[in-house]
Order: C-alpha cells, then sequence, then structure tokens
C-alpha cells in the first residue's frame, strides 16, 4: 500500500484525514458497516477501490449500505457478509466463508459496538455488550490471522473508546463470573484494550500492526438502546459538542491506512496518546493482558460448545 502521500489536517478542533492511498488489490473487513463510523469509513475505503467486504448482523441493512456505497462510489466489488459478534457461531461461520474465498486480508477494522441499559444474555449464555465488544472482535481477528499474514501491510483496527477509562477488568471478568452493571461498555472496551496491547506482544514478528482507536465523541445510534430520556439529555449534549460520524470515521482511516501507524499504539485525532491521562495505567500490566486472554480463549471456546 506504498506511494501515497497522506495528511491529517486540524481546523477548529476537528481533524481531517487526506491520504491519496489506493487499496487496489487489497481486501478490506469491516464490521458494522451499515451505519455511523463504520459506514463513513467504508464509504471512503470503497472510493480507494479496495475489496471492501461489509460485515453486518442484519441482512436488510447490509444489503442497504451495500447498494449505497456502490452507487456514491463506482466500486463494484463491495460485498456483505453476515456477521453477529454477539455469537461466537456466528464469528465461525463468518470466517468460514473468508476463509473459503482464499484471498489475504490486508485491513481488518473491529468497529461494531453497542451500549446495553438492560442485561441481555445471548443464546450461547454470554452477556451481549461483552460478547458484541470484546468476545466476537477477539475470535474474529484471532481467526483472521492467518489470512492477515498472507498481506504484505497487515493490519487490525479496533475501535475502541475512551469509556475504556471508566473500565475495570479485574479477576471477575477474568473468570467472566461478573454480575450486570451496566459498566460493561466501559469494561469490553477496557478488555479490547488489553487484546490490542497482548496481539501486539504475540504478533511484532509478524510485520501486522494492530492499534486501538477513540473515534471521538459521535452523533450515531450508538445509544439507541438506552432509556428514552438518557437518550434526550445525551442528544442534546452531542448537537452541541460532538462529531459527525463523518468526523468520527477520520482517526479510523488514519489508522487503517496511514505508514507513520506503530503497532500497539492508543490513538485519538490521528495521534498516539500512550501514557497520557486518557489511557488506563493497567494496559501496561502485561500479566493482567495475560489472564485476559487465556480466559478469552476459554470463553470463546465453550461459547461454541453451546
Ligand atoms: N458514538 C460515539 O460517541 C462513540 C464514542 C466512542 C467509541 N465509539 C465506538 O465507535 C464504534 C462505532 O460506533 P457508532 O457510533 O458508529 O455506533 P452505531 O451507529 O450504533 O453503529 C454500531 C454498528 O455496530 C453494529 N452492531 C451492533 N451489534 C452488533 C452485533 N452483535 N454484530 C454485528 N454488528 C453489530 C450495528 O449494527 P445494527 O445497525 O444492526 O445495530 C452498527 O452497524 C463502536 O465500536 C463504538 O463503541 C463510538
Amino acid at each position: 500500500m506504498g506511494g501515497s502521500i497522506s495528511r491529517a489536517s486540524f481546523s477548529k478542533g476537528k481533524v481531517k484525514f487526506c491520504s491519496t492511498k489506493s487499496l487496489t488489490g487489497k481486501t478490506v473487513i469491516i464490521t458494522g458497516a451499515n451505519t455511523g463510523v463504520g459506514f463513513q469509513t467504508a464509504l471512503d475505503l470503497a472510493r480507494r477501490n479496495g475489496r471492501i467486504i461489509l460485515a453486518c448482523r442484519n441482512d436488510e441493512k447490509g444489503e442497504v449500505a451495500k447498494s449505497k456505497i456502490i452507487q456514491l462510489t463506482g466500486n463494484t466489488n463491495v460485498i456483505y457478509r453476515q456477521l453477529d459478534l454477539s455469537l461466537m457461531s456466528s464469528v465461525r461461520a463468518f470466517v468460514s466463508v473468508i476463509n473459503s474465498e482464499e484471498k489475504a486480508v490486508d485491513i481488518l477494522i473491529n468497529n461494531a459496538g453497542v451500549v446495553n441499559w438492560e442485561e441481555n444474555i445471548t443464546a450461547e449464555g454470554v452477556e451481549n455488550t461483552f460478547a458484541t465488544n470484546y468476545y466476537g472482535p477477539f475470535l474474529l481477528t484471532t481467526l483472521l490471522l492467518e489470512l492477515l499474514k498472507k498481506s504484505s501491510d497487515g493490519r487490525i483496527v479496533n475501535v475502541g473508546s475512551i469509556a475504556s477509562l471508566a473500565g475495570s477488568v479485574d479477576n471477575d471478568t477474568v473468570m467472566a463470573r461478573r454480575k450486570f452493571t451496566r459498566t460493561e461498555y466501559n469494561d469490553s472496551k477496557l478488555a479490547l484494550l488489553l487484546f490490542t496491547k497482548e496481539l501486539a506482544r504475540k504478533i511484532t514478528d509478524t510485520g501486522i500492526k494492530v492499534v486501538y482507536i477513540h473515534p471521538g465523541t459521535i452523533r450515531s445510534d450508538l445509544f439507541r438502546n438506552l432509556p428514552w430520556i438518557l437518550q434526550f439529555i445525551i442528544t442534546c449534549i452531542m448537537r452541541l459538542l460532538t462529531k459527525t460520524p463523518v468526523e468520527g470515521a477520520q482517526p479510523v482511516l488514519f489508522c487503517a491506512l496511514d505508514d507513520s501507524v506503530q503497532t500497539g499504539g492508543y490513538y485519538m485525532d490521528c495521534a498516539r496518546y500512550d501514557h497520557t491521562m486518557w489511557v488506563p495505567k493497567c494496559v501496561y500490566d502485561e500479566e493482567l493482558a495475560k489472564k485476559l486472554w487465556e480466559s478469552t480463549e476459554r470463553i470463546v471456546t465453550a461459547c461454541g460448545e453451546r
């Protein structure tokens, strides 16, 4: 993916990523690409002429997004594939389809995410927020590693959140023994961050870069499962303070495309933020990250046996 010029510019505190990078001959998988940040990211990537796989849970929404992107970009190499990240059986079925295509995967963007207000246990017996935001991306990424290794320039972008700062990954999380506390979003995004760090250590010799990105606070559908009064308050605040999905896609595009991106990094606003006040100190605890990895492997394996 070399031979390109890219630049991140800032205006009124908002960031715009400009790059001439072409994705001709490259395959990108992006989860949750039917709306919000995921849709805008997929749209930009499709304009770069890549083979873009929209991995979405809802057939109708996935097909509509695919048609819109093809219409807006003229790139007919945009594909929809069904994927429900909350179910490990769905992740496995998705990966087996991708494997059967026998093509390298160049960029994987783990973008899909959910905020739940009420406890929601999946058919496989795990909490839905954790399953969607962490177990699903963990399994998807680890199962796609062989195809990412086939790329000359493999990259994994984990779309996390600054909410990880308020998260905790304690022994109960590691042992999947926790009760529903409405902190699942923060905790799952912290788990995703620890996963990013541990994965970067495990795959240093492969050339694949893996990074974590907080895309900013964005006016999207993310808070749709909250009670209406909370949605109302959040919407009012958001009108004043936040970014559009197009703006939220800029740092994700930077992490997916820019040559300067460093593996294992925590990114915000197209810059590296490790060791700043925005990053929880526990992410540098390698023992915790290892324990979490091992317990996650046990959990995703057990999900397949139910
Ligand atoms: N919005 C913010 O302020 C903010 C801040 C920090 C981080 N983020 C992160 O940015 C990412 C994108 O969020 P967004 O703001 O664009 O939210 P969004 O508009 O709600 O989009 C979320 C996407 O995830 C998909 N999704 C949810 N559950 C899924 C599942 N089980 N399997 C597959 N896909 C699933 C949704 O599909 P459906 O349409 O079918 O539900 C949708 O496509 C998320 O990871 C989010 O945590 C957002």
